[in-house]
């Protein structure tokens, strides 16, 4: 891969949709999300005819049989160059633990383009907890585009998360009617515990819950509290 990358064109296109793959073989496990990341490595405009090529590979590592996790990485460990293998099975390493057939349920019900893209994503995070490396590198090629692309729709919205949940979220009010009511004080006696002691919980702010009656409002994993209820579940879920 390595003198392949010396030869690339510069000029990159856009990644094919890809169909064929699970046409010549069932994936099982995270294989295809690690096909998909091993090709990653290879340039853009090269990227078609490597897919073609290892995917003949896998299919005779398969042997006919579904596609598995062990032969990606055979493939990754007999044909991958220095540093390239290294970077691979680094990735694989850290893949998280996502079965990859939801995100491919999910972009089958939007068979849509581009203008999929946020309900996509947004369905992945629902089932998910959050949108996984592999999750977008899977849409990426299905949807022929670039990973970079999508990258940066993730970390614009806000709503979006590319690392798991914590076990808890609490999600305090600081609009002004909480203000009003004693909101702050609230805010800062949470913060302080959970920084203290909160290494699962999740700690986020919005401008108002819609539920200014019990204000100071708190959310603590979808379920509403007023401020003194809501010091004592969070007491509770800090000594759990
Ligand atoms: S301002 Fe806090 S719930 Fe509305």
């Amino acid at each position: 891969m390595a003198t392949i990358k010396k030869k690339a064109a510069k000029k990159e296109a856009a990644p094919a949709p890809v169909s064929q793959a699970s046409a010549a073989g069932e994936w099982t496990g995270k294989s295809q999300a690690m096909f998909e990341r091993m090709l990653q490595e290879v340039p853009e405009a090269l990227r078609g005819i490597f897919r073609g090529k290892l995917t003949q590979v896998l299919a005779q590592k398969a042997k006919g049989g579904p596609f598995a996790e062990g032969h990606v990485v055979e493939i990754v460990n007999e044909m991958v160059p220095e540093p390239f293998k290294s970077n691979i099975l680094k990735a694989f390493s850290t893949m998280g633990d996502i079965d990859m057939n939801v995100v491919e349920e999910i972009l089958k019900k939007y068979p849509g383009g581009q203008e999929t893209l946020i309900s996509i994503l947004h369905a992945i995070q629902e089932q998910c907890g959050y949108i996984p490396q592999e999750a977008l590198i899977m849409v990426s090629q299905k949807k022929g585009v670039f990973l970079s692309t999508l990258y940066r729709l993730v970390t614009s919205y806000k709503a979006f998360r590319t690392t798991p949940p914590k076990k808890h979220t609490v999600t305090v009010c600081n609009g002004t009617g909480c203000h009003v009511k004693g909101g702050n004080p609230v805010l800062r006696e949470l913060e302080k515990k959970v920084s203290a002691n909160g290494s699962q919980i999740t700690l986020e702010k919005v401008r108002c819950l819609g539920c200014c009656d019990v204000s100071p409002a708190v959310m603590i994993n979808g379920e509403l509290y007023g401020g003194a209820q809501a010091q004592a579940k969070i007491s509770e879920i800090i000594h759990e």
